[in-house]
């Protein structure tokens, strides 16, 4: 599938960038072959608008923010959140004819990450309510260009045969390459939820995380995708210790996605002495 020859993908909430990336000052990014640029505004919302000055086309990324607004690198011109321009500097009458804009885009922050949509969303960003449960902490796991297909990421969040082979030096069981049943598969509105039980080995190194003696343990598996390109995966340990990870492939064009994934567990900082590797993202 031709991500960017699909419209109602531009229907969707995506994040594309972590909030903390603009304290520096605007950044460029490509939604759906869409050039935006991103900034925050004089409240510290932020704030997409297409990367494009309506003037004389010069990229809004390369200029700077001005009492809130994105100031074009070229001539001075400044472009409010919803794209409509706010100042030019050449003009001495201050009227600005309201044709002076460029295509703004909706705009917000949730989980520490700029979401954005293209066009009147169809769903609303996906819900992961343990992001305000006190019993939980986030923690950023990685940004990252990947040449891989959204849907071939998504696909992989419910293939429950894969982990004995791809994570057999951490915890898959490659001896036993019988995927688990699902024990339920539910439909929802915008996508499924999916559980099944996962048996699954623990080294050393996830004995630690884990705070588990034994060699074996399964992980209680609770998938849900969230169309077209998000997935939340709960992972529940008989110990009662809880990995929530998000996972969005967000379309950059074609061929490319921006990743973006952060966890959530119900322990503490304290409690693990050891480190999650690579092979078990
Ligand atoms: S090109 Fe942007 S102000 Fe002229």
């Amino acid at each position: 599938m031709l991500v960017t020859q699909q419209p109602v993908l531009r229907r969707f909430w995506y994040p594309v960038i972590p909030m903390s990336a603009l304290e520096t000052g605007p950044q460029a990014f490509t939604l759906l072959k869409t050039p935006l640029v991103l900034w925050l505004n004089e409240s510290g919302q932020p704030c997409a608008v297409l990367d494009r000055c309506c003037h004389r086309s010069a990229q809004l990324s390369k200029g700077v923010v001005c009492n809130g607004h994105i100031r074009c690198p070229y001539h001075g011109w400044e472009f409010d959140g919803s794209g409509t321009c706010v100042k030019v500097p050449q003009l001495t009458d201050n009227f600005i004819p309201p044709t002076y804009k460029v295509e703004g885009f909706r705009c917000q922050e949730r989980y520490g990450y700029v979401w954005v949509a293209l066009a009147d969303p169809l769903t609303d960003i996906p819900e992961i309510p343990e992001v305000a449960d006190p019993r939980f902490r986030q923690i950023h796991q990685f940004y990252e260009v990947w040449k891989c297909a959204g849907l071939r990421l998504m696909e992989n969040s419910f293939d429950n045969a894969h982990p004995h082979f791809v994570h057999h030096q951490s915890f898959g069981v490659i001896s036993e390459p019988v995927p688990p049943d699902l024990d339920s598969l539910e439909e929802l509105e915008y996508g499924l939820r999916a559980t099944s039980v996962l048996p699954v080995f623990n080294s050393d190194l996830q004995k630690q995380n884990l705070r588990m003696s034994e060699d074996r343990t399964v992980r209680i598996l609770e998938g849900t995708w969230f169309m077209p390109f998000g997935r939340k995966l709960k992972i529940t340990y008989p110990n009662g210790l809880i990995h929530i990870i998000f996972t969005a492939a967000t379309p950059i064009d074609d061929q490319t996605s921006q990743v973006v994934q952060f966890c959530l567990r119900n322990d503490s900082e304290a409690e693990v002495s050891g480190k999650l590797p690579d092979s078990d993202r």
